[in-house]
């Protein structure tokens, strides 16, 4: 067993709030990282041993979960609907904020009644929050699994309602949808693999306290 560490990244927006947060917590990637033009996909940083990884959100999770990487940065609408038993996200990094929500279009949404529904059939990339969602209220939710791009199903017929994540409201309003219910809000998390919290316990010890007095310097 060596004693490096592998810490999972998500590509995307949440990176341009993680990167300095990061920095905040003494872990730097090295320049190539920022090389649009690298097809490298596993980095150095400047610290001994760690290295990271960039990948999707959903798979930063999944390599956290099984141990393939020690720790990483997910959302919290992913650590929900992974619900991996093997994943302990022991720090919100009061980053990326957003909410996962429900949303419909305008002229639906004029005469709509959330509360009036027994039944409804959404395209979502969180199939499991929303069926746990919509059941607690004894809804049923027929989920339409898709991984992006989920405001275009209402205008092609695919579904009348979506569930996705709302930031700035922009996508929506682009795509003539409105939010009719919020079912969470979101951040991002520290996630750490269990197994390496446990083998490696003292050294990730100290990079949870690392990054939870990041987060508290990022908020103040
Ligand atoms: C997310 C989400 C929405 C959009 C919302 O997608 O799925 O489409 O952001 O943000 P807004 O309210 O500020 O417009 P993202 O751009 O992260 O890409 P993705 O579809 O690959 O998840």
């Amino acid at each position: 067993m060596t004693d490096s560490l592998i810490f999972a990244v998500p590509k995307g927006r949440i990176l341009d709030e993680a990167l300095p947060l990061m920095a905040r917590a003494g872990l730097t990637p090295e320049a190539e990282f920022h090389d649009k033009s690298s097809r490298k996909l596993q980095f150095g940083t400047n610290v001994p041993g760690v290295s990271l990884i960039r990948v999707r959100a959903f798979d930063a999770a999944t390599f956290v979960a099984h141990g393939a990487a020690d720790f990483g940065i997910v959302g919290s609408d992913v650590v929900d609907e992974f619900g991996y038993s093997a994943l302990y996200a022991p720090v919100d990094l009061k980053i990326g904020a957003c909410r996962l929500s429900v949303a419909e279009p305008q002229e639906l949404a004029a005469t709509d009644d959330p509360r009036g529904w027994s039944h409804v059939r959404v395209a979502t990339k969180y199939p499991q929050t929303t069926s746990r969602h919509f059941a607690a209220r004894g809804v049923q939710a027929e989920c339409v699994k898709l991984n992006g791009a989920m405001e275009l199903a209402p205008a092609l017929g695919l579904t009348s309602r979506i569930v996705d994540l709302v930031s700035s409201g922009n996508t929506l309003k682009a795509n003539g949808l409105v939010e009719v219910e919020v079912i969470s809000e979101v951040t991002s998390r520290l996630i750490v693999a269990r197994p390496a919290f446990k083998r490696k316990g003292a050294v990730m010890a100290d990079w949870i306290a690392r990054f939870r007095e990041a987060a508290d310097a990022t908020s103040e």
